[in-house]
């Protein structure tokens, strides 16, 4: 890595455009910590289904958001076996696949945008970032939570695409869904994404734009390396 590589590195994008997947390898480039805003938004959905929260209850959410305990790192050697790129704890419990649940996918959306659940979700997200060296990844890492990043990346790829590695990945889990199932849900959430009012997807002003659908994953890395000012 050279000295002038960027310190804060943000990278927003739709659902399956592949910002985990580049974004972890990037990190573990330029010797960073990794963090998927995504799953904490999973976690407080999957805590609220399996406490029969209403998802349409905004303080109760609120509340569980702030009380929960999440912690994201790297998988041990006894974990690393299948596949995950990282292991998600809540309140102590492994749930990273859980986290990857139809029942949250379903969810996740409309949890993330009551407001009250995004506030409560910014402090976490700027301490893990407070002391740089950091690739932090989502949908408004640019925008709203980190708006001096020191690189911002936005990545986009059409829905057909993103649909087709959803289900691939779905397919290697194990799961059966159907490709127009699936581009259903991630087109579902691409909706509620773009258009809540609060932190929608977007890119920032100061944001460089990579269309990721002609690329492969080892051509998408090499190009944020290179935007990084790291080594490939
Ligand atoms: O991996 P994928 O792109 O499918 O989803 P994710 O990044 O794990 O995010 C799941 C959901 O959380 C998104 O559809 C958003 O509704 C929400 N999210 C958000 O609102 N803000 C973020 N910074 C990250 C995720």
């Amino acid at each position: 890595m050279g000295n002038g590589a960027a310190s804060v590195i943000a990278i927003d994008g739709p659902a399956g455009v592949g910002k985990s997947t580049v974004g972890v390898q990037l990190a573990e480039r330029l010797g960073y910590l990794f963090l998927d805003s995504g799953v904490l938004y999973r976690a407080v959905a999957l805590a609220a289904l399996q406490r029969g929260i209403p998802i349409g209850d905004e303080a109760e959410l609120r509340d569980l958001a702030a009380s929960l305990n999440i912690e994201v790192r790297l998988p041990h050697p006894s974990e690393a076996h299948d596949q995950r790129q990282y292991t998600v704890l809540l309140d102590g419990t492994d749930v990273t696949w859980q986290l990857r649940q139809p029942q949250v996918e379903a969810v996740v959306s409309e949890v993330a945008a009551w407001p009250a659940v995004r506030t409560a979700m910014l402090p976490h997200q700027r301490n893990i970032a407070a002391a740089g060296r950091i690739v932090m990844v989502g949908r408004d890492i640019g925008t709203v939570v980190l708006p001096n990043a020191d690189l911002k990346i936005y990545l986009e790829a059409p829905l057909q695409e993103r649909a087709k590695r959803r289900y691939k990945e779905r397919i290697e889990r194990g799961e059966h869904p159907s490709i127009a199932q699936v581009e259903q849900e991630v087109a579902h959430r691409d909706e509620i994404d773009s258009h809540r009012a609060t932190s929608p997807l977007r890119p920032a002003e100061d944001a460089i734009i990579l269309n990721t659908g002609d690329l492969s994953a080892d051509e998408v890395l090499d190009k944020v390396t290179q935007l990084a000012g790291g080594v490939i």
